[in-house]
Order: C-alpha cells, then structure tokens, then sequence
C-alpha cells in the first residue's frame, strides 16, 4: 500500500525530528508538506518520529490537516514535498485505517463487511469465514456475524469497522476521530477495548481525536498540531504504563495533563 518514501523529497527531508526523536523513527514523517490542486495549504512541515508499538494521538483545531496526514501516512495520498519514512516498508494490509464513520456497506452482514479487505486480496470463502469471524470475536461481537448494519447499534457499527480494519492483522491501525458519534459511556468502553488490542497485538496506533480526555487516557504521545496549514508544535508524553483503568481518568496527573494539553491546544 505504502512505499518506504511515500514521495520524493522535494525540499529534502530534515534530518532531526523536533519531538526529540526518543520514539526511536520505527515511522518518521520528515518535513510534511501538502497542498492541494486547488491551491489549500493543509500542512507545512510536518515532523514527527513514532516508534514500533507506540500509541500517538493527533490533536488540533479543525481543519488543521490531521485527515490529511492520516491518509499520507496510510499511503492513500502523497504529501507535495517531505517524505513519509518507515523502517520495514509495510505491505499491502499492513495498516488497517478507520474512519470517523463506519461506512458499512448495508447490503452486507457484518461478517461480509469485515471480510470485504480479505475479499479484495483474493482469500477464499472459508478463510474470509473464519478470519472474519476472528475480528469480529475480538471486537466483543461474537455472533454478530450474520447482522445486517441496520440491526446494530452506533458503537456496534463502529466495532464492526475496526474488525474490518484489524482483519488482515496489521501491525499498524490509523483511526480518524472514530468515537465522536458515540455517547460517552460506549466511547469509554470502546476506548478501552481498543487499548487492550493495541496492547495485546503491539500495534501502532496513531489516533486523531478532538477529544483531549481520550487522548490523555489512550496515548503514549500526543502530538498537538497548529491550526492550517498543520505542523507539530509540541509533542507531549504520558508517562503512564498501558492498558490503563478507568480510575485513571480520576487521576490528580489527569486532569493536570488535560489542563496542559488544552493550554498548548490554546496557545497553537
Ligand atoms: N481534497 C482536498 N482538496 C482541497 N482541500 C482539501 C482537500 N482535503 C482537505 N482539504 C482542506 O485541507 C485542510 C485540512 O483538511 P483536513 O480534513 O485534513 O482537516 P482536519 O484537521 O482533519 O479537520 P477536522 O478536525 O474538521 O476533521 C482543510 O482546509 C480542508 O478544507
Ligand atoms: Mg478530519
């Protein structure tokens, strides 16, 4: 899907990540930039290092170019200059993506829905069957795999579309604010149920949200980006061992890293 240099580096890559390179470059994104045919600038100079296994939410002001990076990351655009680097280029179903809506297709059951990347590369009935099955177990929907979309409900929708994403076990998930629909209680399960994949696949995760709370509570790093067009302009650490609990939320460090999150949010 992706290449190992997403682009050519027209204004040549920097060599230093300003996040101070600690996450060790498994990924890197090295001077980003992206503008449109219709001449919108949605990011200059994106730099960011992100290590194998690492959980990294994206933040900022909408319209900031956060989706924009996703897909360049995902391969599914290329950035007008920089470079998208990664240590072991990935391969076709390496990176499973999830959007902000399931986008099911409601013609097809569930299992159907979660099968159709397996579908696409060619894998036979009985695998897809089985496979599907699998990612839907693993989502906590276990026998939901002959419902049709319109029977589920919001956050079952959106557990179908990250057993889509997780069906080719990739090593990397990219999520676009994939709870911002859901109530909060669903979203808090929904939270927890995708840091503990996270953390029993060792998944690289990079997750955009608007959402600071979620991020604080998920994220290894949060990367705060500038409003339009988007850089990084601070990365800050969580420096709290994962899977965490729901009591972390209550957290004097929580609140105290939210206050600081929405500062830096503030301040651009
Ligand atoms: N295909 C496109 N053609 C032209 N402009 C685009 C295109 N896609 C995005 N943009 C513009 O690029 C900028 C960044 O868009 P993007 O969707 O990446 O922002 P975002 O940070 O994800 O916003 P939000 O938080 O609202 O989802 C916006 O100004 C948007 O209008
Ligand atoms: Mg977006």
């Amino acid at each position: 899907m992706t290449e190992a240099v997403a682009a050519d580096a027209a204004a040549g890559p920097s060599v230093t990540a300003p996040d101070g390179g600690g996450a060790g470059g498994w990924l890197r994104l090295a001077g980003i930039h992206k503008q449109f045919d219709d001449g919108t600038a949605a990011l200059s100079g994106v730099e960011l290092t992100v290590a194998r296994g690492e959980f990294v939410s994206l933040l900022g002001p909408s319209g900031c170019g956060k989706s924009t990076l996703l897909r360049l990351i995902a391969g599914l655009d290329t950035p007008s200059a920089g470079q998208v680097i990664w240590q072991e280029p990935p391969k076709k179903g390496d990176i499973g993506f999830v959007f902000q809506e399931p986008t099911l297709l409601p013609w097809a059951t569930a299992g159907q829905n979660v099968a159709l990347p397996l579908r696409l590369a060619g894998h036979g009935a009985a695998a897809r069957r089985e496979q599907a099955g699998a990612a839907l177990a693993a989502v906590g929907l276990e026998g939901f795999s002959r419902h049709y979309p319109h029977s589920l409900s919001g956050g079952m929708k959106m557990r179908v579309a990250i057993a889509r994403a997780l069906v080719t076990a990739p090593p990397v998930l990219l999520l676009d604010e994939p709870f911002a629909a859901l109530d909060e209680m669903t979203r808090h399960e929904l939270n927890d149920d995708l840091q503990q994949l996270a953390v029993n696949r060792g998944l690289t995760v990079i997750f955009v949200t608007h959402s600071v709370a979620e991020a604080v509570y998920l994220s290894r790093r949060i990367a705060i980006m500038s409003a339009r067009p988007g850089r990084i302009s601070k990365v800050i650490p969580v420096d709290f061992p994962a899977p965490r609990a729901s009591g972390f939320r209550h957290q004097a460090e929580f609140g105290k890293l939210c206050a600081e999150i929405s500062a830096a949010l503030r301040a651009g």
